[in-house]
């Protein structure tokens, strides 16, 4: 029979193990739920969004890194690539544990543009490799250095193809420097031309999608056709930039997701995270505040049915994020939520 100090110690030594097992599973890239894409490759759910704010990101990568996030999502406009590599070093989590996205922007859309501007993504994100290359949007600018190139105030478009684009894309997988590949902010019509003129189906559509913008039948058809769904502005109206969400309360602040969320003492935040998981997508919430990284990967947990169900009616198809007028281009035209 074990004495009463020797069943203490026994019991005090199986606590700390769990404990260091569950710092390994941390530091060996320990991130929750994963789907596969048409590579047969994993995404983690979660992500992390790092648009804006490009000083802090250094830092919030770290963090992100630190409480157990393994997916970041950058791009090259948003100017946090070095700060996305500087974050990961930093962390000292491998490479080969993370899941990296990043964008081409709407300047690069020559055909012979294409690799040039993976190359500088490649560089700045002090990586050979990219797990995912989204087209950021299906719209071209004017060829050369300025990504914002603008002519009386007006952004110069483009006349490439993005099905050219798409297919000088193609060529990255070929050569390595992409594993997987896919697109960002297209219309219905816009992805079934590139899936009929194209010879790789994109692995992944990142998109804005939240509880008050759901697009269930859009969805429905990218999982008809393999393409995994990342749900961008996950918070819906969080984000100070957009304009439409000024004047409407806080989509996570709804007493919806907030009173769901306390049946599983998690916040409004969290919900919309986990309504995203159960849908089968990856969310990619952003934060420079980190009892806010730590809360928003805390975001993946598993909902009841009938509480997913609940949040089904909450859609108002609203949709925050449609730069038309500034791009020179009719985004979402046969989707929800698109102002006509
Ligand atoms: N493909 C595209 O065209 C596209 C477009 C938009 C976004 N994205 C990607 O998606 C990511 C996420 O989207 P997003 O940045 O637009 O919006 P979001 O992640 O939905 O919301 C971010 C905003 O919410 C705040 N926030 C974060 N966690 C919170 C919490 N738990 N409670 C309350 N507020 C919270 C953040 O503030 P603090 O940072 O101050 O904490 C920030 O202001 C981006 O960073 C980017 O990587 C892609």
């Amino acid at each position: 029979m074990l004495s009463r100090l020797e069943k203490r110690a026994s019991s005090r030594l199986s606590q700390l193990s769990r404990q260091v097992s569950g710092q390994a599973r941390t530091m060996a890239g320990y991130s929750k739920t994963k789907f596969q894409l048409n590579t047969g490759a994993e995404i983690p759910a979660i992500g992390f969004g790092t648009w804006q704010d490009k000083e802090a990101q250094e830092d919030a990568v770290y963090e992100a890194l630190k409480v157990g996030y393994r997916h970041i999502d950058t791009a090259r406009i948003y100017g946090t690539e070095p700060g996305v590599a500087k974050g990961i070093k930093k962390s000292g989590v491998p490479r080969s544990d993370i899941f990296i996205t990043t964008k081409l922007w709407n300047n690069s859309h020559h055909p012979d543009d294409v690799e040039k501007a993976c190359d500088a993504s490649l560089k700045d994100l002090q990586t050979d490799y990219l797990d995912l290359y989204l087209m950021h949007w299906p719209s071209p600018f004017a060829r050369g250095d300025k990504l914002m190139p603008k002519k009386d105030d007006k952004i110069q478009t483009g006349d490439t193809d993005y099905v050219d684009t798409y297919k000088a894309i193609e060529k990255l997988v070929a050569n390595g420097k992409c594993k997987a590949i896919g697109v960002s902010n297209f219309s219905k019509a816009e992805m079934e031309r590139l899936i009929k003129e194209t010879s790789i189906v994109p692995a992944a559509h990142q998109m804005e999608l939240h509880p008050y913008l759901q697009q269930p039948s859009f969805i429905e058809w990218h999982r008809s056709k393999g393409i995994h769904v990342t749900q961008y502005s996950p918070f819906g109206n969080a984000n100070p930039v957009y304009d439409k969400g000024q004047n409407i309360g806080k989509m996570i602040d709804d007493p919806l997701l907030t009173d769901i969320g306390r049946k599983y003492g998690k916040n409004g935040a969290q919900v919309a995270l986990a309504w995203g998981i159960a849908k089968g997508n990856s969310v990619i919430p952003k934060s420079k505040t980190p009892s806010r990284i730590q809360a928003n990967f805390e975001g993946d947990f598993k909902l009841d049915a009938e509480d997913v169900q609940k949040i089904d009616t909450l859609d108002r198809k609203l949709r925050f994020n449609d730069p038309s007028q500034n791009f020179g281009w009719n985004f979402y035209a046969d989707l929800d939520g698109k102002q006509k």
